[in-house]
């Protein structure tokens, strides 16, 4: 895959005019109504979004789901890009949560939650045999992390992207990231060997588009 067009100035652009946009005034509403003090904010979510329409993921997994804010800004953007058949799938354990209560009704068809531990549906083989996309924001110790980050980077494609919140919160996005860079005898990074287009983090969410 050519992802040479990579333009981080589109990326701001559509994440800037995401946070100015009805749809996320609404979201902050509505999670200020719930009470919630979800760390996913708005700069996250914007992000998250523009990801989302830049990728146009089919199956997406993202663990943590909580009351939704996540995955509204998933679904939104795959409704902005007319991909009515794509899914998301959304990992929360917690039995007393109102999972997904945050997402707007309309966008509902593509949302399909999933009530328990990730490590549990990970060991019954209860997941996408294949993601396009995946966003981490459950448990974030660091192996649990590294685990999370390790399977489902194995079921990606070349172009796919694996988002991760709260990076900040221990040093497995960078552990990952590293592993995924070869350079050669001279110390220069080998574009062929390595095995992502590209990475990045903004505020606290960092990205990594996979290469094969
Ligand atoms: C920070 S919140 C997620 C916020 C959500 N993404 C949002 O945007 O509102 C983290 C969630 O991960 C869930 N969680 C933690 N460990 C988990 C695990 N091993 N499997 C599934 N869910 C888990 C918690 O119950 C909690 O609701």
């Amino acid at each position: 895959m050519n992802l040479n067009k990579f333009n981080w100035n589109e990326l701001w652009r559509q994440q800037s005019a995401m946070q100015q946009d009805p749809f996320s005034l609404e979201m902050v509403k509505r999670r200020h109504a719930s009470g919630s003090k979800s760390p996913m904010g708005l700069l996250d979510c914007t992000l998250l979004y523009a990801l989302t329409r830049w990728r146009k993921p089919m199956v997406v997994v993202e663990t943590g789901g909580f009351l939704g804010m996540s995955s509204a800004f998933i679904l939104k953007a795959l409704a902005d890009e007319h991909l009515s058949t794509a899914k998301l799938h959304s990992i929360e354990w917690m039995e007393d949560c109102p999972h997904g209560s945050l997402i707007p009704d309309e966008l509902k068809s593509g949302f399909v939650p999933m009530r328990g531990k990730v490590e549990d549906f990970i060991a019954k083989g209860a997941l996408p045999k294949r993601v396009d996309m995946f966003l981490h924001d459950s448990s974030h110790r660091r192996a649990h992390m590294l685990m999370e980050y390790e399977y489902f980077w194995d079921r990606m494609s070349d172009g796919d992207v694996l988002v991760s919140h709260d990076v900040h919160l221990s040093s497995a996005f960078t552990e990952f990231i590293t592993k995924t860079y070869k350079h050669d005898k001279i110390g220069q990074t080998d574009p062929d060997a390595t095995t992502h287009h590209y990475w990045g983090r903004w505020g606290n969410l960092g990205f990594i588009v996979k290469k094969v």
